[in-house]
């Protein structure tokens, strides 16, 4: 390791705009950045709500197959998976659980087929298996049944990998039609649901009544479930190969207690989130037309709403005037996005008024038009 070819890297990157440093949350501001979709995260009165009648440890002490499979995950799983109809693994992180499952159950005989914009734990598992992969344009099913049509014959092992909503661009992809590709073609199906869960109840794929239909669903905790951690739904079978055979699952210190308790304790409040659903759906649609009436561009449809603004300099030089009249607005960069598709990315929630909407968007376009 050359200390000073690591440096020259990262003047590069400052060059470039694309330096990344770790900033103190500020706390103050109007706080557009965050993944917390339905204030579940920072709401105090459901804290204390938890606080009152639980107080469980904050140390797991252990793996899960050593010491760590304690009551309150035991439990978590238990009644996900009495929820979902499916067995429920609990993963550490989404991040976890995507690599991890890609890398515990293809081989180098498999084939992955994966919408070009997955997250990046997506990626990760896949350049850490033994698998072939091709990329399908974003969204773009047919183009995925091409794929599927050209190499069904040769590949008798096809895992097709998609996310629910995708976190950098708002939009939605088509689980019923990935579900009937599936039965046509007879391929292995991951949903990645990280940024549905809450926003969405249970998640789509249960909306749509489609557990039972995908072979793995994972629901990553820590946006709209105001956690951390991931609830993997599978057949009992793949739940014992990874108890078994995966590496993430088996060498790492479990889930504390106290944070199994908070995602049971919010599985189980589901359905009593339906009015905050409902604010957040309103200020969407709001905000998605005052973006519109404001000559701002966008393509999302969801709470994630995406502004392109392409040049790294700018969407930076953009997000500190705005960081500078009160607004917490991180600008997304390469490699999280496409080159040249440097973006904010707004995550609204039910806490934020109409008032703080009308004037964010009215500044935020004076902005936009005055940083070229
Ligand atoms: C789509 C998607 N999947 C997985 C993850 C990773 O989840 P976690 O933050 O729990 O590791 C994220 C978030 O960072 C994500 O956006």
């Amino acid at each position: 390791m050359d200390k000073k070819v690591l440096v020259e890297e990262l003047n590069r990157l400052k060059e470039s705009s694309n330096y990344r440093s770790l900033t103190l949350q500020n706390e103050n501001g109007l706080n557009l950045s965050s993944n917390d979709y339905l204030g579940l995260g920072r709401d105090r009165s459901l804290r204390e709500e938890f606080y009152r009648d639980n107080l469980p440890r904050l140390s797991s002490s252990s793996s899960r197959l050593i010491d760590g499979s304690y009551d309150e995950i035991m439990e978590l799983e238990r009644r996900a998976e009495e929820i979902y109809g499916k067995p429920c693994i609990m993963f550490n992180s989404g991040y976890d659980a995507n690599s991890s499952l890609i890398e515990t159950f293809t081989t180098k005989d498999t084939l992955i087929l994966t919408d070009r914009l997955n997250h990046a734990s997506i990626y990760d598992g896949i350049i850490h298996s033994k698998a072939t992969f091709l990329r399908y344009k974003h969204l773009d099913l047919m183009n995925l049944e091409e794929l599927l049509k050209k190499y069904s014959k040769r590949y008798t092992d096809i895992l097709v990998i998609s996310e629910s909503i995708y976190s950098m661009d708002g939009d939605i992809a088509d689980i019923e039609r990935l579900v009937a590709l599936k039965k046509e073609y007879n391929f292995t199906l991951m949903i990645d649901e990280a940024h549905s869960y809450g926003v969405y109840g249970y998640g789509i794929t249960y909306n749509l009544k489609l557990v039972k239909d995908v072979d793995f669903l994972v629901i990553p905790l820590g946006k709209g479930g105001g956690s951390v951690g991931a609830m993997v739904f599978c057949e009992r079978e793949f739940k014992e190969y990874i108890v078994n055979r995966s590496r993430k699952f088996i060498y790492s210190t479990a889930l504390p207690p106290i944070n199994s308790c908070w995602n049971l304790f919010i599985l189980n409040k589901m359905n009593d989130f339906e009015e905050r659903r409902a604010k957040l759906e309103i200020l969407k649609n709001y905000t998605l037309k005052l973006l519109k009436e404001n000559g701002i561009k966008i393509e999302s449809t969801t709470h994630i709403i995406s502004i392109v603004i392409g040049d790294n300099e700018r969407v930076v030089k953009i997000s500190d005037n705005m960081r500078r009249k009160g607004y917490i607005l991180y600008p997304i960069k390469e490699p999280t996005v496409p080159k040249g598709t440097a973006r904010f990315r707004i995550g609204l929630n039910p806490n934020i008024t109409y008032l703080e909407i009308e004037k964010f968007v009215e500044e935020l376009r004076d902005e936009i038009n005055s940083v070229l």
